[in-house]
């Protein structure tokens, strides 16, 4: 069977009163379905409080939004994985579009937050995607592997099994903008090609970027599309909640 993953950043949104309101509104709204997974990227400091609030609940997760590679230290304003385990999280992004273009984050960092998510057992959700200047110039590929050996070199099969890829295109977040399912899917298609040749064949690939309740049928009939990552259409638990359904029998 299929298992489709909707996973929701709240970005910089949600307190831990709020995030604990939407997740009761939302347990009260979507019941387990064994062809869905539903993963919330919550703020740092709400991450105990949603952690708490989804605790019965084994289709649902929390994951934090960003980790930083050591697992302690002199290093103020940071969470590592450790931290984020305690708080309650079993995944974290790494990559998101918007670490590296407002925080300047590397593939380089993003490679040493990869191997501090699997050493302590967090599962990455590794973001790639491509702007619009390189999509025009047609460096798309380029770019996403690029960032795929940048962030997963020197991962065996049996690490990679565990990361989750998101293509998440520059051009289509925040911006109403969503890529056609084709256009998804043939970078699917290449970043599983990527994983494939280096022992990892079934790959979870999500597509991120303008995803909402209008648009998510049409995305998620694409088979190459193992799930979406969402924004501004996960703010909303009626709304989220309604979005998770899609496709439900
Ligand atoms: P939007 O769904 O708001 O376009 O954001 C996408 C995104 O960045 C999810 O990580």
């Amino acid at each position: 069977m299929r298992r489709v993953l909707f996973a929701a950043n709240w970005k910089m949104h949600l307190g831990p009163e709020e995030a604990r309101a939407y997740l009761k509104t939302f347990r009260a709204r979507y019941n387990r379905r064994d062809d869905r997974d539903v993963w919330f990227f919550a703020p740092a400091v709400s991450l105990e409080a949603a952690a708490q609030a989804i605790r019965e609940r084994g289709d649902l997760l929390v994951g934090a939004q960003d980790i930083y590679w050591e697992p302690k230290g002199a290093f103020t304003g940071a969470i590592s994985a450790p931290l984020a385990l305690q708080a309650g999280a079993k995944a974290t992004l790494v990559g998101h579009s918007e670490r590296r273009q407002l925080f300047g984050e590397t593939d380089d960092d993003t490679r040493r937050k990869v191997a501090a998510a699997l050493a302590s057992g967090l599962a990455p959700l590794l973001c790639v995607g491509d702007t619009l200047a390189e999509r025009e110039a047609g460096h798309t590929t380029a770019v996403v592997t690029r960032q795929l050996a940048g962030g997963l070199s020197g991962l065996d099969g049996g690490a990679l099994a565990r990361v989750v890829i998101a293509y998440e295109p520059v051009w289509a977040i925040g911006t109403g903008r969503n890529a056609t399912p084709q256009d998804a899917a043939a970078v699917h298609r290449e970043v599983r090609a990527w994983l494939g040749a280096r022992g990892a064949p079934a790959p979870r690939v999500l597509y991120g970027g303008s995803v909402n309740v209008k648009n998510a049928a049409e995305l998620l009939a694409e088979r190459e599309l193992d799930g979406v990552l969402v924004g501004g259409a996960s703010l909303d638990p009626d709304a989220w909640s309604q979005l998770v359904q899609t496709g439900a029998a």
